[in-house]
């Protein structure tokens, strides 16, 4: 039986999280589980095919297996585990691009600036890229495709919950707004075979939804279209429901409002928004949300509380109708005309 941790134990393993994620950051840059595809390696095999140094592989996978990231053989090779085999490309349950994302230097950098940010109320990436997170991405084309497809591979075990807890059958004309590459749309798309659907993003992103597999994949694209634009100034006219997941808690209370209040003017009489976000619960409980809540304070934007959403929609002319659990993390948050 494993030993209890002491406070103090306890308190040393939580302040060195970041050395198990920068670990794991590495072996997703050097694409190791794709190398250990095909079975165990040794440790010179592989670092000859990473083109990297075997004695510090050596070190890096022997500290990622004490934690259940790859596993050393008895005759000293390394093989995948379980949780190693998500960090593979291309597979259904791949959590490579997201391994990449989350641990890259601009994170880190923005990241460095968090106490700057609880001192003055200023935001931190600001701080540390003198530009909001979207406007940097526009200047930086490849962290662009990195964090579309991480937000594709997070979306995995996210996206079935929301067919599976939400009846979309009373919809005609779904809009998915700042969809992405559109994998939680063409999820929702495949579930209900007489929907339609609009894709709509930043005119960079759909340029690679429109290549990416998600909303171009045969019985799906027949029923959807792309539109670009900014949801500042419009979205598309006309939906019955306007989905957006992981969005309004990018941003601060009043770009929301501005967001909501152009999908109200937007949509038919008898239109719905459906917001896909952690609704934040009270209580001590471990919590993705919690923890997410930080990731946007350091961009500019907050994870809800149930009333925090209300006053959201009342400011933005819409009333609260329910909120929707599902069997992950997010809730479906619906919004009517108030
Ligand atoms: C956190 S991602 C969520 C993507 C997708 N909904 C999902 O859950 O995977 C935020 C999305 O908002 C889009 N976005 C940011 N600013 C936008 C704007 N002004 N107009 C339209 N989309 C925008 C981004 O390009 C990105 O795709």
């Amino acid at each position: 039986m494993p030993k209890k941790l002491s406070p103090p134990e306890l308190m040393r393993n939580l302040t060195i999280g970041y050395w198990i994620a920068r670990l794991i950051h590495v072996a997703a840059k050097l694409k190791l589980a794709d190398l250990l595809k095909k079975g165990p390696r040794t440790v010179e095999d592989l670092a000859a095919a990473a083109n990297v140094q075997p004695q510090a592989l050596y070190r890096i996978l022997r500290a990622l297996a004490s934690v259940g990231v790859f596993a050393e053989t008895k005759n000293g090779r390394f093989k995948l585990t379980p949780l190693a085999s998500t960090l593979q490309t291309g597979v259904p349950t791949s959590m490579h691009a997201w391994a990449l994302m989350i641990n890259e230097n601009w994170g880190w950098d923005a990241w460095k600036e968090l106490l700057y940010g609880v001192k003055t109320g200023e935001m931190p990436f600001l701080r540390a890229h003198g530009v909001p997170l979207f406007e940097y991405f526009e200047q930086h084309t490849e962290d662009l495709q990195v964090f579309g497809e991480s937000m594709t591979s997070i979306s995995i075990t996210e996206n079935p919950t929301v067919p599976a807890a939400y009846t979309f059958s009373g919809i005609q004309t779904l809009v998915d707004v700042g969809g992405g590459h559109g994998s939680l749309l063409a999820t929702i798309l495949k579930a209900n075979p007489k929907l339609k659907g609009i894709l709509y993003d930043q005119s960079s992103v759909i340029a690679r939804a429109e290549k990416d597999q998600h909303v171009t994949a045969k019985g799906i694209k027949e029923r959807c279209r792309l539109e670009s634009g900014s949801f500042f100034e419009s979205v598309p006219k006309g939906g019955d429901a306007y989905i957006m997941k992981y969005i309004l808690h990018d941003w601060n209370d009043e770009e929301c409002v501005k967001i909501l209040s152009n999908c109200r003017d937007a949509m038919t009489e008898k239109g719905k928004v459906l917001i896909v976000d952690n609704v934040i619960a009270p209580g001590n409980n471990p919590s993705w949300g919690k923890l997410l809540d930080i990731q946007m304070l350091i961009i500019g934007g907050r994870e809800r509380t149930k009333k925090e959403f209300a006053a959201l929609f009342a400011e933005g002319g819409l009333k609260l109708t329910r909120v929707v659990p599902t069997k992950g993390p997010l809730s479906i948050i619906e919004g009517v005309r108030a």
